[in-house]
């Protein structure tokens, strides 16, 4: 249980967090307000308030902050200790908004592995022989349980190097889904660390590293990363093109892109060019491309793990606006493939209106573009063209990925 000043720090923190200021926000500001506190000190503070989102229904709302915060950490070592100590059909009512059991689809498929308490150890979800995208119950339950852990922090490693910077940072653990993550178990300061500064490796979740791998750029291609925000994945497609060719990266957000073109230097990438598009049908180019990934803004039901305030935070209105703005983007950008180029679809969320639905809307309108067979392990999906990351089995952020191609 943590001390009493890391309960007040995280009481003030609650207080500060508003409709238009999350939590993953207030805690930046509150860091950045608070310079004293030590990388230790902020990363048990940023628990408590995590923890806290992940428990809030279980807790008294009269009770003084600080109470309510220490009897999430209590109920949180209870669950660590024994997962199952808390039913599946509490945490569903419990853990997550009502709404969200009218956009989830889990079919009663039978399906072993998915009941392993061991994410890491569980194939990705359409792997498993018979088993097709959609979970079956007892993946719900998995589902359930994961969102209560704590999330597992995953970083890339420059192509190729992933052995070795494991063997320099210690305490990583790599994968067979991708080549360069590598998941930290450690507890130093990462960004401190000489590997970070010098731009041998990047923060970045295992399932944005599938779509890096999904969209499988060539060296010397032309791409348009149309929301690239700060750039993470644009700067896995400028390692995947072994610097080579170009990605035109744009965004609504100037920040953004000041953001990525820094994280560009430290990596010392340089095939790329930052522009505003603020997604609507006037383009940043009339370029035409070998590949588009559009990354698009979404309700994030995939990070509610690692981003446990925003499950309280989003409604079913904002899924309806964020799969209306979805399927704009789409639009708005079919026109700019090549003949043979192919456009991938990401969104790290769950929820049917936001991927399924997109996707069939988009595919309905499009008869020049068809369905492209994902270059990720997905060997079971009814579907090649389309996958559904699951939180519970790839211990990391759960993603929806279709791609197609421009017939020539
Ligand atoms: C999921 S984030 C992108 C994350 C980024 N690709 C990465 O890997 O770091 C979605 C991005 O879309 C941008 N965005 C939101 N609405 C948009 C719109 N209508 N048109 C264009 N970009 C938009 C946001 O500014 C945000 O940076």
């Amino acid at each position: 249980m943590p001390d009493q000043a890391t309960l007040n720090h995280a009481a003030q923190i609650l207080a500060s967090i508003t409709a238009d200021q999350r939590a993953d926000l207030a805690l930046r500001f509150y860091f950045e307000a608070h310079r004293y506190l030590q990388p230790p000190a902020k990363r048990e503070i940023s628990h408590t308030v995590f923890v806290y989102f992940r428990w809030r229904s279980w807790l008294d709302p009269k009770a003084p902050p600080q109470k309510r915060l220490a009897h999430a950490l209590t109920l949180h070592e209870r669950f660590t200790a024994d997962p199952k100590a808390i039913k599946a059909e509490t945490l569903a009512a419990l853990a997550v908004p009502a709404w969200l059991w009218t956009e989830l689809e889990f079919t009663p498929v039978p399906s072993p592995e998915s009941r392993s308490d061991s994410p890491s150890e569980v194939p990705l979800s359409g792997t498993k022989e018979g088993s097709p995208q959609k979970a079956s119950p007892s993946a719900k339950a998995d589902f359930l349980r994961q969102l209560q852990r704590d999330p597992a922090l995953w970083i890339r490693a420059r192509p190729g190097t992933a052995a070795a910077l494991a063997k320099s940072l210690f305490a990583c653990e790599r994968t067979a889904l991708a080549p360069d993550a590598l998941r930290f178990t450690g507890t130093q300061d990462l960004f401190r660390t000489e590997q970070f500064t010098s731009g041998q490796f990047e923060i970045q979740d295992l399932a944005s590293q599938l779509v890096g791998l999904a969209c499988a750029p060539q060296p010397g291609e032309t791409w348009w990363d149309a929301c690239a925000g700060e750039g993470g994945k644009t700067l896995h497609l400028a390692d995947l093109m072994a610097n080579k060719g170009l990605i035109w990266a744009t965004d609504r957000h100037p920040k953004r892109l000041d953001t990525l073109k820094r994280r560009a230097g430290r990596a010392k990438l340089f095939n790329y060019r930052t522009a505003l598009w603020d997604g609507s049908a006037k383009l940043p180019t009339k370029t035409k491309f070998d590949g588009i990934l559009v990354d698009a803004p979404c309700s994030g039901v995939g990070t509610w793990q690692r981003n446990p305030h925003a499950r309280w935070a989003t409604s079913p209105d904002d899924v309806r606006e964020l799969a209306a703005t979805q399927l704009a983007l789409l639009n708005h950008v079919a026109g700019s493939l090549k003949p043979g180029g192919r456009l991938v679809y990401s969104v790290c969320t769950l929820t049917r209106s936001e991927t399924t639905a997109v996707a069939d809307a988009f595919a309905a309108a499009h008869p020049e573009l068809e369905p492209h067979a994902l270059p990720i392990a997905a060997p079971g999906a009814p579907d090649p063209a389309r996958v559904t990351l699951w939180p519970q089995d790839l211990n990391a952020n759960g993603m929806f990925i279709a791609a197609w191609k421009r017939k020539k």
